[in-house]
């Protein structure tokens, strides 16, 4: 079954979202399979946001994830990858459709909420960035 990697971001924890966050996901019928909070080493972030390291952007964006702690999670179901990047809206949460979580909780750029896997390939390199294979369950779900 397909996974994803989503991450409340510092903004969304400071914020108290991580509940709300969470709900939206299992409402929908995805299952939960890992989760922490933790704090963000600078090693970790720049190898997260390896993708970006040119962009004018990339130091401001390394200190915010590593500014406080972020509730890294690991989501399974059908589509999960690009169903969890609609339920979260635009990158920009001024373009972020209502009833989105960016659109319903974001404000700027920098600073929105939550971060989800684009990719088989992004997932799959996040998961492994953010997880040992054992901090991971696999269940048999029963709905
Ligand atoms: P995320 O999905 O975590 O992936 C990369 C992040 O870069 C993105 O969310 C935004 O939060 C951030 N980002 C994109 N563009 C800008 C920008 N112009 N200024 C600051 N941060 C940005």
């Amino acid at each position: 079954m397909e996974k994803t990697f989503l991450m409340v971001k510092p903004d969304g924890v400071q914020r108290q979202l991580i509940g709300e966050i969470v709900s939206r996901f299992e409402k929908k019928g995805f299952h939960l399979v890992g989760a922490k909070l933790m704090k963000v080493s600078t090693e970790l972030a720049e190898k997260h946001y390896g993708e970006h390291k040119e962009r004018p952007f990339f130091g401001e964006l390394v200190d915010f994830i590593t500014s406080s702690p972020v509730f890294a999670m690991v989501w399974e179901g059908e589509n999960v990858i690009a169903t969890a990047r609609q339920m979260m809206g635009s990158t920009n949460p001024k373009d972020a459709q209502p009833g989105t979580i960016r659109g319903d909780f974001g404000v700027t750029v920098g600073k929105n909420i939550i971060h989800g896997s684009d990719s088989p390939e992004s997932a799959e390199r996040e998961i492994g960035l953010f997880f040992k294979s054992e901090e991971l369950v696999d269940y048999t779900k029963l709905i």
